[in-house]
């Protein structure tokens, strides 16, 4: 069994963040969500990965993750021209794969239990292909599987205006070879992707055995800045907590019982309820950090108080007047209210795509 990792894409939903990173170096709970999935594929037994990269993020994908040992793993990178659909992917994929199964896994998902039952069933069964079903609220946003009363799937179809069901596709899927005369077999979608709810139709039309597996833990698709707030809250959940050596919590200040300090960083006169986590050398001051809050490396906070929100690394907020929540701010950001200045208002230096909500 080998694994498969779709890691280019265009990000487009998340930006201003992927004008300057792949959407899948983005920390949750401050391990970028690309790491977490390849832990979860190891952690199901799978050694050999390869990751499909493509456009201007390969190259920092490539350098952050290298080949592999750091997480016991051996990685290969495929490189994607353009990103014309996931089972485009699995195309440019074929001579990494050969002839084994393998689990293939959206480089921007996040899920709860890990992946090795699923793994298991897929070895103990003769099934050509497994894919992984979710009831969700909104499955028009989704590859969606319409299951007849056997459970067997009717047909799949990508993001249907009257979805024939609320079951989406998770983002988690198991072949064997015979994807191959799938994904040679079908044409681009209207949307000009070669879509692979269409290489899974074609197997289910050829009589193929496609089994889905209704999952019915959290799953995440952190492609919308909403959802990575969503993946971030699971996420921190399910931390165990830590104080590392090296972080310094002053007298003054008061850390519950579900927070996780890492090394170097500094608590000074301040309150940090979980479940949250303060990254390595990050400085919070007479402030307030409250549940589902991820602050990563060498962030400032001082006087401010902080809820359900992720900082991303180096950026600094400082003397707001206001809580700040449900927020993402992005590397190098600065968040500041300059009471003295007069006139008093509003000053912005905003990027492009960016949302501010007062
Ligand atoms: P998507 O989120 O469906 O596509 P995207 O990354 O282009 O995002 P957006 O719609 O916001 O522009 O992709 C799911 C995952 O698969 C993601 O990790 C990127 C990856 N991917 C590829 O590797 N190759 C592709 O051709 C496509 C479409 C996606």
């Amino acid at each position: 069994m080998k694994g498969l990792i779709l890691s280019g894409g265009k990000g487009t939903r998340l930006r201003p963040l992927t004008y300057t990173r792949a959407k899948q170096l983005v920390p949750i709970a401050n391990t970028p969500i690309l790491i977490r999935v390849i832990e979860t594929i190891r952690d199901a037994g799978v050694s050999d990965i390869g990751i499909v990269v493509g456009g201007d993020t390969a190259a920092e994908i490539q350098t952050t993750i290298g080949d592999g040992s750091q997480w016991n793993v051996k990685i290969t990178f495929i490189e994607q021209a353009s990103p014309d659909g996931l089972a485009h992917a699995v195309k440019i994929s074929e001579d990494f794969l050969g002839d084994d199964s393998f689990v293939m896994f959206l480089g921007d998902n996040a899920i709860e239990g890990g992946i090795r039952d699923l793994i298991r069933d897929f070895d103990d069964n003769d099934w050509n292909s497994q894919i992984v079903l979710k009831a969700v609220d909104y499955p028009q946003f989704y590859g969606v599987a319409k299951l007849r009363e056997d459970q067997s799937i009717d047909y799949l179809i990508e993001k249907p205006q009257d979805p024939p069901s609320n079951l989406a596709l998770v983002g988690i899927y198991m072949f064997d070879k015979h994807i191959f005369k799938a994904v040679n077999a079908i044409k681009p979608s209207s949307r000009g992707e070669l879509e692979i709810t269409d290489a899974i139709q074609w197997l289910v039309d050829n009589d193929y055995r496609v089994f889905p597996h209704v999952h019915d833990g959290w799953w995440v698709d952190t492609g919308k800045a909403p959802d990575l707030l969503v993946a971030n809250s699971y996420v921190l959940e399910e931390l165990v907590p830590h104080i590392a050596e090296t972080a310094t919590i002053d007298a003054d200040s008061e850390v519950d019982g579900r927070v996780t300090v890492q090394a170097g960083a500094k608590i000074i006169n301040s309150v940090v309820r979980g479940p949250t986590i303060i990254g390595e050398n990050a400085i919070i001051e007479n402030s307030y950090i409250g549940p589902f809050t991820s602050v990563y490396h060498g962030v400032v906070v001082q006087n401010s108080e902080i809820e359900h929100s992720i900082l991303l690394e180096d950026s600094r907020v400082e003397d707001l007047d206001m809580i700040l929540r449900d927020s993402l701010i992005g590397r190098n950001a600065v968040v500041k209210s300059d009471k003295n200045k007069k006139p008093r208002g509003l000053v912005m230096n905003v990027a492009d795509h960016s949302r501010i909500w007062i």
